[in-house]
């Protein structure tokens, strides 16, 4: 019997992933990795510790293990590359046999999310030159953040950004940790990339899915990259409103309106947003 094991079990991605998995297989056959152990909550799965930065523990913690999912980390870029590094080497040390990475999609140069998607794309390098046999998912951007930011949206009577008419493929957590329960079960992925996202959507049409789901009169209006910028770096600071504010010049500049794959991984079409929205009233 295979033996499964998910990194960052505590955070929102990999708890879906791990619950993804034990719908699937036993539990008692799925390992639930954490720098926060007692933050995983799931019933059943044997819960281990597993730091990025603590090699030596994650070599340990990942004995017995045939098929590993990385979870990509939330440090700075170039402390992320080590972090993954040292979760490859303690894979391979430990004899796992195949490595899931969630990867993220972006535009890969000229934009202040550039140096995280070029920090996925070295963990990607870093897990093809493994030696262990690999898949790769590269998530579209999450759209439960928007639903739980209505609020903030009320408050300002809109969605102000800088991503103008640029489409957006967006994704859920359930829907990524459907896809990747399946790449990490089935073997014919082995050696393949896959964009993970549901339709592309603009921020008008963003706007009006909310406005039809809370009854809300949310109007997009399009901001430079500059004032967004400073907007976002007011209220969440330097580097994570960089970030965000690069995040919305990769959609306007069309670097989230790519191919998905979803459907060739999972067997069917990615949740519409129609259905999603559904799901909230
Ligand atoms: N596609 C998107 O739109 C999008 C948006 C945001 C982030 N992301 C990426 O997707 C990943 C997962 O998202 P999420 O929704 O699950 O985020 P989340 O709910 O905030 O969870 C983040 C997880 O990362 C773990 N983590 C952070 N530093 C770690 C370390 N040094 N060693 C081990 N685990 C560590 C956290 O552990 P603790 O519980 O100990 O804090 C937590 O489990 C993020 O880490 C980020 O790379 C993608």
């Amino acid at each position: 019997m295979t033996t499964y094991a998910v990194t960052a079990a505590s955070g929102q991605l990999g708890a879906a992933i791990v619950q993804a998995l034990t719908e699937a297989v036993d539990a008692r056959h799925v390992i639930a990795l954490a720098r926060t152990p007692r933050k995983v909550k799931i019933p059943g799965v044997d819960v281990r510790p597993g730091d990025y930065n603590d090699a030596a523990v994650l070599r340990d913690s990942l004995s017995g293990v045939d098929r590993l999912l990385i979870v990509s980390g939330m440090d700075a870029p170039e402390k992320r590359i080590g972090q993954h590094r040292n979760v490859i080497n303690a894979a391979k040390e430990a004899g796992i046999k195949q490595l899931v990475y969630t990867s993220i999609q972006g535009a890969e140069s000229g934009t202040g999310f550039s140096p995280v998607v070029q920090s996925n794309r070295q963990t990607e390098e870093d897990i093809k030159a493994s030696g262990l046999e690999w898949s790769i998912g590269r998530n579209g951007i999450y759209i439960e953040p928007d639903v739980d930011y209505l609020e903030n949206y009320k408050q300002r009577g809109g969605i102000d950004n800088c991503a103008g008419d640029g489409k957006c493929g967006y994704t859920t957590r359930r829907e990524l940790a459907t896809a990747y329960a399946e790449l990490l079960m089935n073997s014919k992925h082995n050696g393949q990339t896959y964009n993970l996202h549901g339709q592309a959507i603009s921020q008008s049409e963003l706007a009006s899915y909310l406005n039809q789901t809370f009854g809300t009169e949310l109007t997009y209006r399009e901001m430079t990259f500059e004032d967004y910028r400073r907007d976002r770096v007011a209220e969440l600071g330097e580097f994570i409103g960089g970030i965000i504010a690069g995040i919305y010049q990769g959609i306007q500049q069309g670097a989230l309106n790519q191919p998905s794959h979803f459907k060739q991984v999972v067997g069917r079409e990615h949740q519409s947003w129609t259905s999603y929205f559904q799901s909230l009233r």
